[in-house]
């Protein structure tokens, strides 16, 4: 096995900057690495306009350092007041390259996302006939539902009829974290594309809970069984063309990840790629790691692959990540695999 890989620099097609302090310190984090990511609304207030998606981008580009070359991918957020027009402008003009829809309430920021589905499709029948993606939170709301099994009964409740309402309806469904969601993509067209994120792929619910509550493993959707994990690598290393990267990086500072009602959302910008190359090669699949981190998710939506490269090495000593960003607002834990990382990324 080869111990140094080049290939294509990755996107991320599914990314939390959030605004102010917070996304000075942590944009720099993807940015060393992915040349665009797909940007999430769930601002507060939402990104729910084309005129807010524009100074929102206006904002990540002067926060972003002279050096280093990024281009945020926007999204306007989904709500039942969204104007068909709006969003087809937006698109047109290049603006935005995805809506974003969350079940109202499903997870952080989410106050003002969806709950009765006949209000939105204008927006989606208008996104069908433009070729607009919609990136989907997949988890039911219902608090009769347990936790553990939101996405699978989202995909029978509602992704499965919104898809069948609306032909043509380009749709991503993010972050899965189930065998569920991995058949529903397989069984499906190439109108539907699935994003996975890094920290998916490394812990089960048992990281989480056993020994002790591990706040910074808490996200949303919550990781599942490990028999779902292992679906989900091997999902990621099986070469499908409709599955990539998202790593929905969220940060929260450390204060609001260790209290008593503790934020959802893992941050992973910094070592994504060095973990994704020891899951890679440890599914004896280095070889697919390019698809899924820099071809897959650019030909889904549509755009060239990135021209750059990078480069990573597996060294014998572990590569030393800071294991705590420091913001404006206080310190944000990086991601810990829990494994000492070898494969280094340059350029
Ligand atoms: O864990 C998560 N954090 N899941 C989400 O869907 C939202 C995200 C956030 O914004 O913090
Ligand atoms: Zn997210």
């Amino acid at each position: 096995m080869s111990n140094a890989i080049t290939i294509t620099r990755p996107d991320d097609w599914h990314l939390h900057l959030r605004d102010g302090a917070m996304l000075k310190a942590v944009l720099p984090e993807t940015a060393r690495h992915f040349a665009r990511a797909i940007i999430m609304p769930n601002l507060v207030p939402p990104v729910v306009t084309a005129a807010q998606a524009a100074a929102y981008r206006d904002r990540i580009m002067d926060a972003l350092p002279q050096d280093m070359p990024f281009e945020p991918l926007m999204t306007l957020y989904l709500t039942e007041d969204t104007d068909p027009d709006d969003v087809a402008a937006a698109h047109a003009s290049g603006l935005i390259k995805a809506v974003k829809l969350y079940p109202a309430g499903a997870t952080t920021n989410s106050a003002s996302g969806v709950r009765d589905f006949a209000r939105v499709q204008p927006v989606l029948d208008k996104m069908a006939e433009i070729g607009l993606t919609l990136c989907v939170h997949g988890e039911v709301t219902d608090p009769e539902v347990d936790i553990f099994d939101r996405e699978a009964v989202f995909i029978d409740r509602v992704l499965d009829p919104v898809r069948r309402a609306t032909p043509g309806l380009r749709v991503v469904m993010e972050h899965i974290t189930t065998s569920n969601g991995v058949d529903y993509v397989k069984a499906n067209d190439e109108n539907l594309g699935a994003t996975i994120t890094t920290h998916h792929l490394i812990i089960n619910r048992n990281h989480i809970l056993v020994g002790g509550i591990k706040p910074h493993y808490y996200c949303l959707p919550v990781a599942k069984r490990e028999e779902h994990r292992l679906a989900l690598r091997a999902a990621a290393t099986s070469g499908d063309k409709r599955l990539f990267l998202g790593t929905d990086s969220a940060p929260h500072t450390d204060a609001n990840k260790e209290m008593a009602c503790g934020c959802a959302g893992c941050f992973t910008a910094t070592n994504t790629m060095s973990i994704l190359a020891h899951v890679f090669e440890e599914e004896s699949a280095l070889d697919r790691l390019e698809g899924f981190a820099s071809l897959n998710g650019p030909a889904f939506y549509g755009l060239p692959a990135n021209d750059a490269k990078i480069t990573l090495t597996k060294g014998d000593t572990p590569v030393e990540y800071t294991d705590k960003i420091i913001t404006g607002e206080g310190p944000v834990t990086v991601f810990d695999p829990g494994f000492p990382l070898h494969w280094r990324v340059d350029g």
